[in-house]
């Protein structure tokens, strides 16, 4: 027998859905991910009503015959070319009603709205070897890539380690740095360099692309600085203006005391010279200079990136848990 469950999409997101939503991820993430900590209200707030990069957000609640809400699901759908056949899904039930098809029917409705939005690829991130894995595997979806997420405490990273890497001579290069929107003097080579983002290994994910230029990159710190985040970046750059590659911390409002990396890249041209290494050091070190009471940073990375990980590796960070992200090719009727 299942439990009845009623959907509800939400045209508009209120601060009594946004609750509902939060009280749900909290008590989803609490029993599946121990050691992961569940965004705080606000935050939550911000993500379901401000708007994000290039994309716009779908909601359903779905709610028990008294009118609980027991189940979430969202879905990001891209806009920019190069990703506008791709849908990204995030969907939890409250672990006290699970196995009563709830997640099953928020799915079809999300598999419905991704159809009448012309999406061939829905992806979905989810624990390894935790329910939604299992769920994923039975509802038709395929393994695309698995992420090694890997934590780093600050604590045990040693200064002179730290300086030794930071203050390393790079021939021909210098880090600058900036917190927010890129100074605009360094707009259009930070655009430049984004772009080597593109050959990001991402698994058999249906991905697609994004082309950088200076309007896309404000247009993102934007997004950031409206959530009420906050971006710091540090970029190492060659003599001839080339900005060759970059690293991105994200510290969510409310400054929590873990902090989550984003981007890291070096443009191709500027590989095997330990920039990426150098400009990770140098964010360590500015993190405890501006941001003391940042102890942790966590980051994931594809499980074949092996020159990622070896950076990390050297830096400190170790294993911390496992995802993978599905995909399903969503059927055309
Ligand atoms: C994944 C999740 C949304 C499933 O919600 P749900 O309401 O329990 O899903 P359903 O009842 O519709 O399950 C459908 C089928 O999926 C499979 N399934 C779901 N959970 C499972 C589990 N823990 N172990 C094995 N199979 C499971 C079963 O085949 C199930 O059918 P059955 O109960 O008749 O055997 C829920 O477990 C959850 O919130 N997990 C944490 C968040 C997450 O991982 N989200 C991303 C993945 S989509």
């Amino acid at each position: 027998m299942s439990e009845p469950a009623i959907l509800r999409p939400l045209p508009e997101v209120t601060a009594a859905d946004a609750a509902a939503w939060h009280r749900i991820v909290a008590a989803s993430t609490a029993h599946d991910l121990p050691g992961v900590l569940p965004p705080d209200p606000e935050q939550t707030l911000a993500r379901l009503t401000k708007p994000a990069l290039d994309s716009h957000r779908l909601t359903w609640l779905a709610a028990g015959a008294d009118g609980v809400p027991v189940g979430v699901a969202g879905l990001r759908l891209f806009a920019s070319p190069g990703r506008d056949h791709l849908a990204e899904l995030e969907l939890h039930v409250d672990p006290a009603h699970r196995r009563l098809g709830t997640g099953s029917r928020l799915l079809a409705a999300v598999v419905a709205a991704c159809r009448a939005e012309g999406r061939r690829s829905l992806i979905v991130e989810a624990a390894a070897a935790g329910p939604g894995e299992a769920f994923c595997e039975q509802r038709g979806f395929r393994r695309a890539l698995t992420l090694d997420h890997l934590l780093l405490r600050l604590d045990d990273v040693a200064e002179a380690d730290l300086v030794k890497l930071a203050d390393a001579e790079h021939p021909g290069y210098r880090l600058t740095g900036w917190t927010g929107a890129v100074p605009d003097d360094l707009a259009d080579a930070f655009a430049a360099a984004k772009n080597a983002m593109n050959d990001m290994p991402v698994g058999d994910l249906d991905f697609g692309s994004v082309a950088w230029d200076t309007a896309r990159v404000h247009a993102m710190a934007k997004v950031v600085a409206d959530r009420g985040d906050t971006l710091l970046t540090i970029a190492a750059l060659h003599d001839d203006g080339t900005m060759a590659g970059y690293t991105e911390i994200l510290i969510p409002r409310g400054a929590p005391p873990r902090v989550q990396q984003y981007d890291t890249a070096v443009v191709p041209e500027h590989r095997g010279h330990g920039l990426g290494l150098w400009v990770k050091a140098a964010m360590l070190r500015r993190l405890r200079a501006e941001h003391p009471d940042v102890t942790e940073i966590e980051t994931d990375n594809a499980d074949d990136n092996v020159h990622m990980l070896a950076v990390n590796h050297a830096l400190g960070f170790r294993p911390h848990r496992r995802t993978r992200e599905f995909q399903l090719d969503v059927p055309t009727s």
